[in-house]
């Protein structure tokens, strides 16, 4: 049984009706953390037989495709975003006949399966990599080696061939005395970057690519694949390099220069998806291509997802989930809903006649939306917090992403100390801000780890309310590798799986929504009330069909404002009611809903979705 395409799409859904609709215009896909879902073996990390076992709980929640995290071999510097064999399972996730037994029970269930793709870099531990330490062997050139600045010692401070510093905190060159070179890393020094320029690598990507395919895999989710093509001057050296015909660019409070604005969306960006689709892609169907997109644009998302240019199927873009820091991420600020919004409309305005987006407000990078957005101090809000901002982002046009948990309401991890932290960025963070360039103080850092953090969405999935919340046995022979949420007893999937008012079951509406409602899928999408401080309202059309979102961001009872008004107005007609019926789906009771339209006021964080 599939379960794609559970309604026939209109013929224009990205291309004005240039080619048939793609498989998932109308799917929604479910990212797993496989270290954090579900634990079979009693090691304390989740593991692909306990995604297998789960599958029945993403069936009935109506996902049509799962995105895994990387379970690649690997030393788990950056759990598993690391990967020192792409053609293997890491023996913490179990092994390769683990992985095309879920791939085969989940194409049973009509559940579709993307595989991470983390090509940008590998792992310093990868063959490739080791051999690369040989300034003979044939891969000698497939990694950033440089030597040390002329007149400095090789491996002492200053000698680095530019000042680029990592995201992860440090220097981005490391030093190897075995090649006496250094290798360029924008991630930590265990993750060095590919030479994309060189085309051996790129084979060697596609042939692998395709080995996945083969095997049954439906498509990838590219990490970071907008940083592959770096700028470089006529004689192939990095900006800031002497010699070098780009200035470096300046440098910040740590101590060193940003990488970003000279790998991201680089030179031959286009190029090199052009070529993988061309290797990998062509004269297959049925599958799906999502590349994470940090520094691309809205314009530039819509050139990459044009069909007609032959990249990839859509984009992850960032500036949404960036808007509520003041430019460091551990200085978190509070959202700006106009902000959000005209983020928001750039994305779906800039897609409108070509290419497509995705819509997705959480990962396993980005804090708990609920806890964020929201409202977690009061088990009534993170309830209806977590309900509004699903309906606000389900009811864009694209494709949404629920991150594992977020259809529970699940929080951030609530942390208060820096060894219940595990996650390297945030551990490199604290050393390198608060230890050694001084730039922040502890508590200000911690309290923006425990905003921001990657291990608030890394806790484990809370199954139900016993020690470990069913993630593993409560007598397993090791704890979990990060603590359980204590909030498990109350948050979790066998409280709400039965319970229509629940999260869970709010979600399953909306994703069986897309699912019947060609308008939700593929309908034009336009804001309306753009300055509104706390509602966010938008109409979706697709023919005759007429939809209007307004959802109250806040958490109080806020009056409707003027252009959602008029039309709720033209619906309510002399009667001065709305009928239950034009209520399409709502956050609280569609009696509820009805009667908040006719008063003109939205209860705290109240979202209706109305016929028009
Ligand atoms: C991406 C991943 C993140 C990882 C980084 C380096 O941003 O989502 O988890 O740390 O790439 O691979
Ligand atoms: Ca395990």
């Amino acid at each position: 049984m599939a379960s794609f395409n559970r309604t026939t799409l209109p013929d224009n859904v990205r291309t004005n009706g240039a080619t048939p609709n793609p498989w998932w215009a109308n799917a929604v896909v479910y990212q797993i953390y496989p270290r954090s879902f579900q634990d079979t073996n009693g090691d304390g990390f989740g593991d692909l037989k306990g995604i297998t076992s789960r599958l029945d709980y993403l069936a009935d929640l109506g996902v049509d495709v799962l995105w895994l995290s990387p379970v690649y071999k690997s030393p788990q510097d950056d759990n598993g975003y690391d990967i020192s064999d792409y053609q293997d399972i890491d023996p913490l996730f179990g092994t390769l006949d683990d992985m095309d037994e879920l791939l085969a029970e989940a194409h049973k269930r009509g559940i579709k399966i993307v595989m991470d793709l983390v090509v940008n870099h590998t792992s310093d531990e990868h063959a490739w990599f080791e051999a690369s330490k040989d300034k003979n062997d044939p891969h000698a050139d497939w990694y950033w080696w440089r030597p040390a600045r002329p007149g400095f010692e090789p491996g002492t401070p200053g000698a680095e061939p530019n000042q680029w510093g990592s995201y992860f905190g440090g220097s981005a060159w490391e030093y190897v005395p075995e090649r006496g070179e250094y290798y360029f890393h924008q991630f930590s020094k265990k993750q060095p970057d590919l030479n994309w320029e060189n085309p051996a690598v790129r084979r060697a990507v596609y042939d692998m690519m395709n080995w996945w395919l083969d095997r049954g895999v439906d498509g990838f989710r590219m990490d970071v694949i907008t940083l592959i093509s770096k700028r470089i001057d006529p004689a192939g050296r990095l900006p800031g390099e002497p010699g070098s015909e780009i200035a470096d660019g300046p440098v910040g409070e740590e101590g060193y220069s940003n990488p970003n604005p000279f790998c991201a969306d680089g030179p031959r960006q286009d190029e090199f998806l052009a070529e993988m689709r061309r290797e990998v892609f062509d004269g297959r169907d049925g599958f799906l291509t999502v590349g994470e997109a940090p520094g691309i644009n809205a314009q530039r998302n819509e050139h990459i997802t044009d069909p007609a240019n032959g990249e990839l199927d859509m984009l992850f873009l960032f500036e949404h989930v960036d808007c509520d820091c003041d430019g460091i991420k551990w200085k978190p600020r509070a959202l700006d809903l106009p902000a959000l919004k005209r983020i928001m409309a750039g994305y779906q305005t800039a897609v409108a006649k070509a290419g497509w987006a995705s819509l997705f407000s959480g990962n396993h990078d980005q804090p708990r939306v609920v806890s964020r957005w929201g409202d977690d101090s009061s088990e009534e809000n993170r309830v209806r917090s977590a309900k509004a901002l699903g309906l606000m982002l389900h009811m864009h046009r694209g494709t949404p992403y629920v991150y594992q948990g977020e259809e529970l309401g699940m929080t951030n991890a609530h942390f208060t100390r820096l060894d219940q932290y595990r996650d390297l960025e945030t551990l490199n963070a604290y050393r390198q801000r608060v230890e050694e360039a001084k730039v922040q103080s502890a508590e200000s850092i911690m309290a923006g780890f425990a905003a921001r953090s990657r291990d608030n969405a890394r806790t484990p999935m809370q199954w139900d309310a016993s020690t470990y919340a069913g993630f593993t046995a409560p007598d397993a022979a090791s704890e979990p590798w990060i603590s359980v949420n204590p909030n498990c007893a109350a948050i979790n999937a066998a409280a709400e799986f039965d319970d229509p008012d629940s999260v869970y079951g709010f979600y399953k509406r909306l994703i069986a929504l897309r699912h019947a409602n060609p308008v939700v899928a593929a309908g034009s999408w336009e804001l309306i009330d753009s300055d509104d401080e706390h509602v966010y309202a938008f109409v979706r059309t697709l023919g005759d069909e007429r939809l209007l979102t307004v959802v109250n961001l806040s958490g109080r009872t806020v009056d409707l404002p003027a252009e959602s008004a008029a039309l709720l107005g033209a619906v309510a007609g002399d009667a001065g009611e709305v009928a239950a019926d034009a209520i399409v789906i709502s956050t609280y009771d569609a009696d509820h809903a009805a009667a908040s339209i006719t008063s003109g006021a939205l209860a705290p964080w109240e979202g209706v979705v109305v016929r028009l």
